[in-house]
């Protein structure tokens, strides 16, 4: 479809009410919650951006796969069409199926990983860095500087920094089980990956015989992105591209959540046969048979068709497409942000938004706070809480400290997203009146999903 006659590239045939609430309600809401977003009811969100994991509409094609479901502990033909589907995606020997991203990352973890190893990556996600660090290993964000400069704008400030990377290698050599490429990068601001970087780190993967795999969850996304941005692939369709970003690598770990269109489902995929001589010992022990790996066979089914959904060009433009309008309307009220846009989500620039909050009273978590009692939106802290912590009785601090907003695919509408952006900058104008939090309990792992907070 032209660009300008291109709207949603579907109608909508079911709906869910959501909850109107008032003001008064939500600020009772989040103090019950102790001021985590994660510790309140969700039928109290109107506009809940928490993730964008496992909140997808799926499409009736989706539907009617799932009343097609062949419930079979093996061999059910809905494992045949997921491994099909996601060989001809990926290219790779092995299709496991798991029930999400991060039981794909424990098993791989926990088969090639030992103490002691160091996992280079271009930015692990809390769930890559927390299965590194629970197998003993060290895990490494090795992304170009200018991923940090929130105001850089570059086509692919997802890339590894290269030279970084080949000096990791130098130093630690054969304790490097793996190289992780995670596209789109979630935790740095859902920024692409180039498929000349994918290149590069794939050649000097090879040249040192160590494994590279791609954390995929977004890899369809990203797979527009090279569309849209870098030479040589304007003609190409988001499946070519995709097939031949993971020709370059030996493997990946998948949240079918993301670009798989479904409410859960995963997958890990690679060609090494050795491995999956481990690898399929703990499926069965962890999540079930090879042929449903901790899902309902209607569910691979799903992801399935999800898969292929995903891929296609008029809905890739139109999910980019309103993060950008999102992005573009918080633009025009000031609101600081992680530039260019990602693909998920906006990333609110927390320390720009919030100058005098310091980082040791979480200024992120304090505006997302704040914007649910403003309207009803959820968004998610990515900052001290999620990446900081106490090292030796000691803070430590992430560089950026971020609010995001991630979109469900094919939940809201633009209207939804105008309220976002209307919230989000009558707080902008009265940004000096806002305050800090101070953190009362926290989990020694993952403490952001549990913590405590009251406000300053
Ligand atoms: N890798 C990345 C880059 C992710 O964004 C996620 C999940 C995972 C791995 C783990 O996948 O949830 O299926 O186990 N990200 C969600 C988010 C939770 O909100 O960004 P999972």
């Amino acid at each position: 479809m032209e660009d300008e006659y291109l709207a949603e590239p579907f109608r909508i045939k079911m709906v869910e009410n959501l909850k109107i609430t008032d003001r008064k309600y939500r600020e009772e809401a989040i103090k019950k919650g102790h001021y985590n977003l994660f510790c309140i009811d969700a039928e109290d969100v109107y506009i809940d951006l928490l993730t964008d994991s496992g909140t997808s509409a799926m499409s009736d094609s989706q539907w009617a796969g799932i009343m097609m479901g062949n419930q079979a502990y093996a061999g059910s033909r809905n494992y045949k069409h997921f491994e099909d589907v996601l060989r001809g995606i990926f290219g790779y020997r092995h299709i496991l199926p798991t029930h999400q991203g991060r039981a794909s990352e424990n098993l791989l973890f926990s088969s090639i990983v030992k103490k002691g190893n160091v996992v280079p990556a271009n930015s692990h996600f809390d769930t890559t860095r927390a299965n590194v660090e629970s197998n003993g290993g060290i895990a490494l964000n090795l992304v170009i500087e200018e991923a940090y400069d929130t105001e850089k704008i570059l086509p692919f400030k997802g890339n590894m920094d290269l030279e970084k990377l080949k000096e990791c290698i130098k130093k630690e050599g054969k304790n490097i089980p793996l190289i992780l490429m995670t596209v789109t990068n979630n935790a740095g601001g859902g920024q692409p990956v180039s498929m000349e970087n994918l290149k590069a780190v794939s050649k000097i993967a090879r040249e040192n015989k160590i494994p590279f795999f791609i954390d995929a969850c977004r890899y369809a996304e990203n797979s527009y992105f090279i569309k849209m941005r870098e030479k040589g692939y304007e003609n190409k369709t988001p499946l070519e591209i995709a097939r031949e970003m993971f020709a370059l690598a030996d493997g990946c770990t998948f949240s079918a959540k993301k670009d798989g269109l479904v409410n859960i489902g995963g997958a890990l995929a690679f060609n090494d046969d050795a491995l999956l001589e481990i690898v399929r010992e703990k499926l069965i022990l962890i999540e079930g048979f090879t042929s449903y790996g901790g899902l309902a066979c209607r569910d691979l089914e799903a992801v399935a068709i999800g898969v292929m959904e995903a891929l296609q060009e008029d809905y890739l433009k139109n999910r980019i497409g309103q993060t950008q309008y999102l992005g573009d309307k918080l633009k025009e009220g000031g609101v600081p942000m992680v530039l260019p846009f990602g693909g998920h989500a906006i990333y609110v620039d927390a320390k720009k938004f919030l100058p005098n909050i310091p980082q040791s009273q979480f200024p992120a978590q304090a505006l997302g706070c704040e914007l649910y009692c403003e309207a009803g939106v959820r968004g998610v802290e990515i900052g001290t809480a999620t990446f900081g912590k106490t090292e030796n009785g000691k803070a430590v601090y992430p560089k950026l400290e971020l609010l995001r907003l991630a979109i469900p695919r094919r939940a809201y509408t633009n209207r939804h997203m105008d309220v976002v952006a209307r919230a989000l900058i009558n707080i902008y104008k009265r940004r000096d009146k806002l305050k800090g939090l101070k953190m009362t309990y926290e989990a020694k792992s993952l403490r952001h999903f549990t913590a405590k907070y009251e406000k300053l």
